[in-house]
């Protein structure tokens, strides 16, 4: 069984170089997922001067542990946007989704790109009776989403209801963006891995990003980040970080369900589909969500999903795990554009699970807001609006929940732990005489010794047993086990002690 997301299976010999040379640009965007190097792609096809940092390997962070699944719909359901803003709100979210699919769909005939594209349905049900569907259906109906009941007696869960959407889709997200970054370095755009930004300073006629190697000036700096670096209170406030996590499966038989599954079983939504890859089926399985580094026992998590999946299918082995996080906004809309007004630097963020979709979506809007052109959906989306009464509620939740963490954690004593006792690839916070160290043990049995203390804004990491990872329960910034950043608003890794 592998410990990676099960996109990682198609190989790519696709590389790109690290930044070791001090360089000026037009244009540069912080993030090699789908939102930078689709927004990366629209520049160079108008000849723009861009830049792509990514930190890592293009696509293999959060895109690259999506589902794949790309719908005009949205995960909290479309009343839940209905009831806190109005009908013609939902109209333009669903609209501007619509307008990002097309976007997906050209990209790929265009370029042809292979990403095993497949128009499917997708199947909204519960078990118990619990939603209320008849507004869902409603609600579809009247933004124009095609929908009609679940009657189909093969369908693969018992259910108590369910509606169908039809013409939606499913990818490999990891390929449609390497297929996407190829063409931006066709265009003459620059890609660079391995390039993690550690500083963010806005001057008055340019933006400079610090690099391991080397600095980049650019006029624009687009972060494209999944949430935006460094410290952004009036953003950090209003996102809430939540992991999920993904198993793949090989079935005993041959009935792998076709399309997207949205169910909520006994109350707990699970997502499923499944993935021909080289002629072998694969099931896959999304679910039980929770707020990053709130759990005190990542992998029971997976295992509950596995056993999940275990009581629907007939599983001859599982074969890859993952986790993947998402951002939720308290007002319920993504943020996209312009940091401040006059601000050089662009976000997009707060995409929940719906991220393929809004994050092409983000390219259309920051493409256009670079150009000068006025995009229909910038106001919408807007970075810097002012809802106070649409975020009220959640904005309370999550800051009570960082405040209870900061200090909490903080107060909680570490353990006294036996170092020789300690299990390999293990990560403990202990007691050292006035303080807290957090420890990880490698396989040979080394230790690291680092600094428990996020350097975002200062709340405990925790130790996450199913990733190896220190993962801050604030903002969801996550290290690996040396401390160096793997994603989240932090600029820097743990300090070592
Ligand atoms: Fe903000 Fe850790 S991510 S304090």
């Amino acid at each position: 069984m592998k410990n990676q997301s099960i996109w990682k299976l198609k190989p790519t010999n696709q590389k790109y170089p690290t930044l070791k040379d001090d360089i000026h640009t037009e244009v540069a965007i912080i993030g090699g997922g789908i939102t930078g190097i689709s927004t990366a792609l629209l520049l160079a096809q108008q000849g723009i001067e861009t830049v792509v940092l990514e930190a890592r390997e293009i696509g293999k962070g959060t895109t690259g542990n999506s589902t794949g699944n790309l719908y005009s719909l949205i995960e909290s359901g479309l009343s839940s946007i209905e009831e806190k803003y109005d009908l013609t709100t939902l109209q333009r979210v669903v609209d501007s989704r619509k307008k990002a699919l097309s976007l997906i769909k050209n990209n790929i005939e265009n370029f042809q790109i292979d990403c095993d594209y497949n128009n499917r349905s997708m199947f909204y049900f519960d078990t118990d009776n619990n939603l209320n569907l008849n507004k869902e259906r409603k609600l579809a109906l009247e933004v124009g989403i095609t929908t009609t009941l679940i009657k189909d007696e093969n369908f693969p869960f018992r259910i108590s209801q369910g509606l169908e959407f039809e013409n939606q889709a499913q990818i490999n997200p990891l390929a449609y963006v390497q297929g996407l970054a190829k063409e931006v370095h066709n265009l003459g755009g620059k890609i660079y891995e391995n390039s993690n930004v550690t500083s963010i300073v806005e001057e008055k006629d340019q933006v400079i990003l610090t690099t391991p190697k080397a600095n980049i000036r650019a006029k624009k700096v687009i972060q494209a980040t999944h949430t935006p670096k460094g410290l952004q209170i009036q953003y950090h406030t209003t996102l809430g970080p939540y992991r999920e996590y993904g198993i793949a499966a090989k079935l005993k038989n041959d009935n792998y369900p076709r399309g997207i599954f949205w169910g909520f079983f006994r109350n707990k939504k699970y997502s499923i589909r499944s993935y021909k890859f080289q002629g072998e089926n694969f099931l896959i399985c999304v679910g039980n969500m929770h707020k990053v580094g709130q759990t005190d026992d990542n992998l029971s998590q997976i295992l509950a999903l596995e056993s999940f999946v275990k009581e629907y299918f007939e599983i001859e082995k599982i074969t890859h795990r993952w986790g993947g996080q998402n951002y939720k906004p308290a007002d319920m809309l993504p943020y996209i554009g312009k940091k401040k007004n006059n601000s050089k630097q662009y976000i997009a963020t707060g995409f929940s699970t719906d991220g393929l979709v809004y994050g092409s979506l983000a390219a259309l809007i920051l493409s256009d807001e670079i150009i000068g052109r006025k995009n229909v959906f910038w106001n919408l989306y807007k970075a810097y609006r002012h809802r106070p009464l649409k975020v009220a509620k959640n904005f309370t939740k999550e800051n009570l929940n960082v405040a209870s963490k900061l200090i909490g954690d903080f107060l909680k004593s570490g353990q006294n732990l036996d170092l020789k006792k300690m299990m390999p690839e293990q990560g403990k916070i202990i007691n050292y005489k006035s303080g807290k160290i957090a420890i990880y043990k490698n396989k040979s049995g080394d230790f690291k010794f680092l600094s428990p203390i996020c350097p975002h804004m200062g709340c405990t990491v925790r130790w996450n047993n199913a990733e190896k990872s220190w993962d801050c329960p604030c903002h969801g910034s996550r290290f690996d086990p040396q401390g160096k950043v793997i994603e989240g608003p932090s600029l820097k890794g743990l300090k070592r002690k």
